[in-house]
């Protein structure tokens, strides 16, 4: 029986995420409501901690297991990584292992070259590591120039970014490309796959973005995206043993001797929820929900071409921008309205993320509301 103290925490607790927006009113995040084994599987693995992996010896074999499974989607059976908690993270340990790995080659800061196109947490990984941003341009297509990031390498860069579904546009930047300069200069290439490395793998015609290429060093996919797995999970995978070796640390009081994760504690949680999505799925049942994602996606076209409203780029993947200079207002008076979208920042344009929670119906019930607001503004 619940006493009277945790019944009213429980309430007060309830009243506070009765203020969070639903899913069902959200067409700009990453995220998702997860699956139902998702769920399940967190709630068996709640007190698991991998920081002290001697003590979690089954949640670390799962964990294992589970990088397996992602190093086959991405062409690589024996790549090693872990479960950290998101893209953020996995694109840090990615740049901070081939700073590490070059240091000795480089003579003053290391530089780094990423797309403009790049997600933030490449701003965060400057200030972090210490290491030179270097901006790409991109082309009329929004992928990076693979010109210009030849022209940006110098004897300092340890590495070069290329994007595998970009945040705002969803665009794949040329891997094949970005791989034979990395390894032409000598440079790693780490991927930000955190939102298309579960996508493209289940597209129909799947681009190479992965391990196949040769110069590929890092790879971030995270399954608390389209991976429908609980809060946090992200993943980064590299090529070989060296990449891990070059961060890690000695950990004196604790049952492993050394770590190479950024974050010490670390929930189990992820682990379990991602690994029991794709385990009960399947590659036949990721492939239906992406189809569904990319059918909801062009229904999503459809109605906005209707109102006037132009595609930044055909979308490659579920997520898609329109061009309007009245981005900011909105997805102002949208957001009054209890509806969240966002915009991007070049060109001006409103974006969707078409999450498996976006069905049809939220489509429908979204577009009226829409329509409300651009007769409006
Ligand atoms: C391409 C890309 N990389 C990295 C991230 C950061 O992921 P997280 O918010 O899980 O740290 C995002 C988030 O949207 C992303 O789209």
């Amino acid at each position: 029986m619940e006493s009277q103290e945790d019944a009213e925490v429980i309430e007060e607790l309830k009243a506070y995420r009765a203020k969070d927006i639903p899913y069902s009113r959200v067409l700009s995040s990453m995220c998702t409501t997860p699956h139902p084994i998702a769920v399940k599987a967190h709630q068996i693995f709640l007190e698991t901690n991998l920081g002290d992996p001697g003590i979690f010896k089954g949640t670390r074999e799962l964990e294992g297991k589970l990088i397996r499974m992602l190093g086959e989607l991405l062409n690589k059976q024996d790549a090693v990584g872990y479960i950290c908690s998101g893209g953020t993270e996995a694109n840090i340990q990615g740049i901070r292992a081939a700073r590490n790995l070059k240091r000795k080659d480089v003579k003053r800061d290391a530089n780094i070259i990423i797309p403009k196109t790049a997600h933030f947490s490449f701003e965060k990984i400057g200030d972090i590591l210490g290491v030179e941003i270097r901006r790409a341009g991109i082309d009329e297509d929004y992928r990076v120039d693979i010109g210009e990031v030849e022209r940006l390498i110098d004897s300092n860069t340890v590495a070069i970014v290329g994007i595998a579904g970009t945040t705002e546009l969803g665009q794949i930047d040329p891997i094949e490309d970005l791989s034979d300069l990395a390894i032409e200069s000598q440079v790693e290439l780490h991927v930000d796959a955190a939102f298309g490395g579960l996508v493209i793998p289940f597209m129909d015609e799947p681009y190479p973005f992965d391990f196949r290429n040769d110069g590929v060093s890092s790879i971030t996919i995270d399954p608390h995206k389209m991976g429908m797995a609980t809060i946090p999970a992200g993943g980064i995978l590299y090529r070989s043993v060296e990449y891990l070796q070059s961060l890690e640390i000695e950990t004196p009081y604790l049952t492993s001797k050394t770590q190479f994760t950024l974050t010490g504690t670390r929930p189990g949680t992820g682990v379990a929820s991602a690994y029991a999505v794709l385990k009960a799925l399947g590659f036949n049942g990721m492939k239906k929900i992406v189809k569904k994602c990319m059918r909801n996606t062009r229904m999503l076209v459809e109605e906005m071409e209707q109102l006037g409203f132009e595609p930044v780029i055909e979308p490659v993947m579920n997520v898609v921008s329109f061009k309007t200079e009245k981005s900011e207002e909105i997805k102002r008076e949208l957001y009054r309205r209890k509806w969240v979208i966002s915009t991007i920042r070049e060109p001006k344009a409103i974006r969707f993320v078409v999450m498996p929670h976006v069905t049809d119906d939220v489509i429908v019930n979204f577009i009226a509301e829409f329509r409300k607001v651009v007769k409006d503004i």
